[in-house]
C-alpha cells in the first residue's frame, strides 16, 4: 500500500538526519484566505465551476473513500479546496509554514526535505513560484518517530507494526522508525514519514507533536495541511485544547490579500450567553473506528428551509443510516455545501418554485459552471436580486439563516457583456452510484463565512453566530 518503498526510507532518513537517531493558554493565530488565483483566466466561469469541481471531488471522496478519484479527475488548480490558511510555526528555530484549515481531517503535515515533490500543485494560470517547506536538518528538536512510540499506532496496527514491536532487543535489524503514511483526499494525495516536533504557538511551545514530514504530493496546496477533525491525531487533541474556533472572512471573488478572520485554539469557549447557539456533536454510531469518517464532525440537520418554508424531504433522508452513510458532516475544508441527490433536487426544486415568473434559469451557465439553479440576470440595470433566504436548522435550536453571499454567487461577466447568472452555490445531486460511507450533507466554508463557529470538545456541541468575520490584523 506504501508507495515508499523501505530502501527510500532509509536514505530520507538518511538525508533528514545525518545521524538518523530516534529518540493552557489561548493561543489566537490569523487565519488568511487563501489566495486565490482569479481573473486572468480567459472563461469567466472557470473559477466557480473549478470551485464545484473541487468541491464535488471532495464530496464524492467523503462519500467514498474506497473509489479514489482518478487523477485527471481533479481541476487544474492547486488550491483545489478554496480554503483557509493559517501559518504554523515547526522546529527550533521556528519556521513559519501555511497550512490549509482542514476538520475534515486529522494528521497535520508540511512539505518537507528538499527532496519534496508536488505533482499537479500548480498550473500554467497558477503557477507556485515556490513551495514553502520545513526542513528537519534545520531543527534541533526534529525526531523521526520510533515505531514502538506509542503514537505511531494511531496511523498503523498492531499487525503492521509486529516485525518492529515483536523484534528481539538485542537484534540489530529491527525496524526502528514509524512507517511511512499515505493519506488519499478527494483531489489529491500526500505520503510521508512522522516526525515528533516543536510546535510554537507564539506564547507558549508543545514538545513532541507528531507531524507529517511529506515528501510527496498529488495536487495538493503550496503548504501543508492542519488536521482539525475529531481524534487524538488532530492538532487541537495534541494540544489538549477542550475547545477551537473560527470566524471565516468572506470570500470575494477578488480576494485580496491582508484580510484576516481568525482561529482560536483552546481556552474556555463562548457560551450561549454570547448569542451562540449550539448542536450536539454526534458521532456516526455505524462507522468504523480508525475509518476516515471517524474524524468527521457529525450534526443532526434537522431541516432545510427556503424563503422560510420547510424543504419537503422525507425524514429518513437527514439521519445516518445503518450502512453508515446518511447523516450531516461540518467540514471547512469542503468548499461548496454538498447534498445528496434526494435533497439536492428538493432544494432546487424549492428554489425554482419560489422565484418563478421572477428570473428564469439559464442552462448555459448551469452547464458552464456545474451549479444550479443559475437564473438569469440580464446585462441591464444593476437589479438588486430577491432571492429566498436559505436556512439550515439542527437539533437544539442551532440554525443558519445565510446571507445571500454564502448561498449565491454572481457567475460570469456583465461588464463584459458575457451571459451573467445568480447561482446557487451548493453542489451535489448525484446518482448515488457509490456504496460506502456517504454523509447525506457536507457543510462548506463557503456557507460557513462570517458565522463563528464554535467547536466545544468537552461538551461535545457545535455552536454558531452569525458576524462580520473581518480582523483588523
Ligand atoms: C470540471 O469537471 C468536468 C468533468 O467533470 C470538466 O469537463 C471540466 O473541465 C472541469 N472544469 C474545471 C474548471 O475544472
Ligand atoms: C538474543 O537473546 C536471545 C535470548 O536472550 C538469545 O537466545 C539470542 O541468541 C540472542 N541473539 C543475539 C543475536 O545475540
Ligand atoms: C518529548 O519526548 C522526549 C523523548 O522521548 C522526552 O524525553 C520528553 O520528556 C518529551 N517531552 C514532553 C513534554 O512530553
Ligand atoms: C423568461 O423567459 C420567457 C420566455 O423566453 C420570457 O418571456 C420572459 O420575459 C423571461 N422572464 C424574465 C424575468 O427574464
Amino acid at each position: 500500500m506504501a508507495p515508499l518503498g523501505l530502501h527510500l526510507f532509509i536514505s530520507l532518513c538518511l538525508l533528514l538526519f545525518p545521524f538518523c537517531s530516534f529518540s493552557e493558554e489561548t493561543p489566537k493565530i490569523t487565519l488568511s484566505l487563501h489566495h486565490l488565483p482569479v481573473p486572468s483566466h480567459p472563461d469567466p466561469f472557470h473559477y466557480l465551476a473549478a470551485l464545484a469541481n473541487a468541491s464535488l471531488l471532495r464530496a464524492r471522496h467523503i462519500r467514498n473513500p474506497q473509489a479514489t478519484p482518478k487523477p485527471t479527475w481533479a481541476p487544474i488548480y492547486p488550491h483545489s479546496y478554496g480554503g483557509y490558511s493559517l501559518s504554523l510555526n515547526f522546529g527550533t528555530p521556528p519556521q513559519p509554514i501555511p497550512v490549509l484549515l482542514d476538520t475534515g481531517s486529522d494528521l497535520t503535515w508540511l512539505p518537507c526535505t528538499k527532496s519534496y515533490s508536488c505533482r499537479k500543485c500548480s498550473s500554467p494560470s497558477n503557477p507556485i513560484p515556490k513551495i514553502p517547506t520545513f526542513f528537519p536538518k534545520y531543527s534541533s528538536s526534529a525526531r523521526l518517530l520510533g515505531c514502538r512510540n506509542p503514537k505511531c499506532s494511531w496511523f498503523h496496527s498492531q499487525d503492521a507494526l509486529a516485525s518492529c514491536r515483536n523484534c528481539p532487543s538485542n537484534s540489530s535489524t529491527c525496524p526502528k522508525i514509524c512507517p511511512p503514511y499515505i493519506i488519499i483526499y478527494g483531489s489529491g494525495s500526500t505520503a510521508g514519514i512522522l516526525l515528533s516536533e516543536t510546535i510554537d504557538l507564539g506564547d507558549r511551545t508543545v514538545e513532541n507533536f507528531t507531524v507529517g514530514c511529506s515528501v510527496y504530493s498529488v495536487k495538493q496546496p503550496a503548504g501543508g495541511i492542519a488536521g482539525f477533525g475529531r481524534g487524538v491525531v488532530s492538532l487541537p487533541a495534541q494540544l489538549g485544547a477542550k475547545s477551537f474556533s473560527y470566524c471565516l472572512v468572506s470570500r470575494r471573488f477578488d480576494d485580496a490579500e491582508g484580510k484576516a478572520g481568525s482561529l482560536v485554539i483552546g481556552g474556555e469557549p463562548e457560551g450561549s450567553d454570547s448569542g451562540l447557539r449550539f448542536t450536539p456533536m454526534r458521532k456516526n454510531p455505524y462507522i468504523l473506528p480508525g475509518s476516515a469518517a471517524s474524524v468527521y464532525y457529525y450534526v443532526d440537520l434537522k431541516k432545510i428551509t427556503v424563503g422560510g418554508k420547510k424543504v419537503k424531504v422525507k425524514k429518513e433522508a437527514l439521519i445516518p443510516r445503518k450502512d453508515g452513510s446518511g447523516g450531516t458532516i461540518v467540514d471547512s475544508g469542503t468548499t461548496f455545501t454538498y447534498l445528496d441527490a434526494t435533497l439536492m433536487e428538493a432544494v432546487a426544486a424549492a428554489f425554482e418554485e419560489a422565484v418563478a415568473g421572477r428570473y428564469n434559469r439559464s442552462v448555459a451557465v448551469e452547464a458552464a459552471t456545474g451549479l444550479r439553479p443559475c437564473f438569469g440576470i440580464g446585462l441591464s440595470a444593476a437589479a438588486v436580486l430577491e432571492l429566498p433566504e436559505l436556512g439550515f436548522h439542527f437539533k437544539s435550536g442551532a440554525e443558519m439563516r445565510l446571507p445571500i453571499e454564502n448561498y449565491f454567487a454572481i457567475a460570469g461577466d456583465r461588464a463584459a457583456g458575457a451571459a451573467a447568472a445568480a447561482c446557487l452555490t451548493l453542489v451535489g445531486g448525484e446518482a448515488d452510484a457509490a456504496s460506502g460511507l456517504e454523509p447525506a450533507v457536507i457543510l462548506g466554508s463557503f456557507q460557513q463565512q462570517n458565522y463563528q463557529v464554535v467547536y466545544d470538545l468537552e461538551r461535545e456541541r457545535i455552536g454558531f453566530r452569525r458576524q462580520p468575520c473581518l480582523n483588523s490584523s
